[in-house]
């Protein structure tokens, strides 16, 4: 089978993905994988990328709330989107897992009316159809691998810092027309952010933290989820009156990053202390994990070992965009699609280059990376890449789906 990406036959009796909450892709799905806000990296083309490799939600950059409401500037370099960016997959509800043996290439349409027809509260009416914009948003393969797998599309979440309720706010409202949630950053630990009574330094404001959820509720609506990222703390009552203050309050969702603020990202994540938060939550609203995934593997022992409804990863994806689509290292396809969406939605050349040289960098020997790393322009790297066999004008050659699944579109 030869894949024709002008061809989008196989895709056109899709129905329209399901458009649903953060927090109910974590309550519905097996798995649900999350881009972590990286500053400066997790940016439009980057998440757009990861898109493409089964990553189902994505969120900005930590976006300063104060600077964001307050200047244009702010708001042009640290926010831009796309109707495009997000992923469409297919998901697998809770519980039922991944059924292997049900997964072939020969999956038939009588499935996708199965799928349709299976009751579920939250599987919209089949009248529309799905007519898929240029290939770069459908889903991996036209037919659902199992069943019981649902069309879904994924999701946005900004994530600022503030230091009080009201600049969130002001912010929260110019950005949730583009997005789907809003996460807080209780987590920076550097010491300027600390000095400013942010990231961090909310970590043991309980009060200030819940006024914030319930401030942007009240400016937007409790239709608008509010989430917060917050890291495990030393002191445990701290994490206790903080998530119960932050669940009182109706948060969407809570990620918890397995390190403390005076732990380096050299150390490793712990855990135990993810669950230990995750059991002060109680199942009243889901969990991310976050911290150390770096293979596919990583995610399945969080999830086992913690109780957490989704994973976040940050280095790892930053190391290997296509990491939760299965793939041990960056396969060329992501670096090839990474160039398009780069020059596709502009990218500063610092930032483009400084992604390539993560993705690359298991690719590489140490003379290459010094030779890499000193390419001065965008035209610099992509001759140097295409001089490695990297392909950016041929349209697509390869599918983009799990590897670890053994099920590929080109079979
Ligand atoms: C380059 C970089 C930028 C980061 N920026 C943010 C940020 O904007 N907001 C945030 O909450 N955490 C930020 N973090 C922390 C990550 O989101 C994540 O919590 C941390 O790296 C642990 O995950 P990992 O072990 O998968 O890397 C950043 C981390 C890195 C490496």
């Amino acid at each position: 089978m030869t894949y024709d990406p002008e061809d989008e036959t196989p895709w056109a009796a899709l129905p329209a993905p399901e458009v649903l909450p953060v927090q109910r892709m974590l309550e519905e799905f097996d798995v649900v994988n999350v881009l972590a806000p990286l500053v400066r990296c997790s940016k439009l083309p980057f998440r757009h990328l990861v898109s493409l490799y089964e990553t189902h939600v994505t969120t900005t950059p930590m976006i300063l709330a104060e600077e964001f409401s307050r200047s244009q500037l702010a708001r042009v370099s640290d926010f831009s989107t796309s109707a495009n960016e997000r992923g469409v997959f297919w998901m697998e509800p809770r519980g039922r897992g991944l059924d292997f043996a049900s997964l072939s290439l020969d999956s038939h349409p009588e499935d996708v009316e199965d799928a349709a027809a299976a009751p579920g509260p939250s599987r919209p009416p089949h009248k529309t159809y799905y007519v898929p914009p240029p290939h770069t948003r459908l889903p991996p393969t036209a037919t659902p691998p199992t069943k019981h797998s649902r069309l879904v599309r994924g999701a946005l979440l900004a994530q600022m810092a503030s230091p009080n309720a009201a600049s969130l706010a002001d912010a929260a409202e110019l950005v949730a027309p583009h997005v789907d949630g809003l996460d807080i950053n209780c987590g920076c630990p550097q010491r300027w952010a600390y000095a400013e009574g942010i990231g961090c330094a909310l970590l043991r404001k309980p009060e200030l933290v819940a006024d914030m959820v319930k401030t942007v509720h009240d400016r937007l609506g409790h239709g608008f989820p509010v989430s917060i990222k917050i890291r495990v703390d030393d002191d445990p009552r701290a994490t206790e009156t903080l998530v119960r203050n932050a669940l009182a309050v109706g948060v969407s969702h809570i990620t918890i990053h397995g390190r403390t603020r005076h732990q380096a990202s050299t150390e490793p994540v712990s855990l135990p202390a993810i669950k230990f938060a995750v059991d002060l939550v109680r199942g009243e609203v889901p969990t991310v994990a976050n911290g150390d995934l770096w293979e596919l593997a990583d995610a399945e022992k969080m999830r086992r070992e913690t109780g957490v409804n989704g994973t976040m990863a940050a280095r790892g994806l930053l190391a290997n965009p296509a990491l939760f689509a299965g793939y041990a290292t960056t396969p060329q396809h992501a670096v090839e699609n990474f160039v398009n969406l780069s020059d596709d939605y502009g990218f500063i050349f610092s930032l483009f280059h400084r992604h390539l040289a993560y993705m690359l960098e298991a690719h590489m020997y140490k003379p290459e990376k010094t030779y890499f790393n000193a390419l001065a322009s965008s035209v610099q790297v992509i001759d140097y890449l295409s001089g490695r066999g990297l392909d950016f004008v041929t349209p697509r050659k390869v599918p983009m789906w799990d590897a670890s699944r053994g099920y590929s579109l080109l079979a």
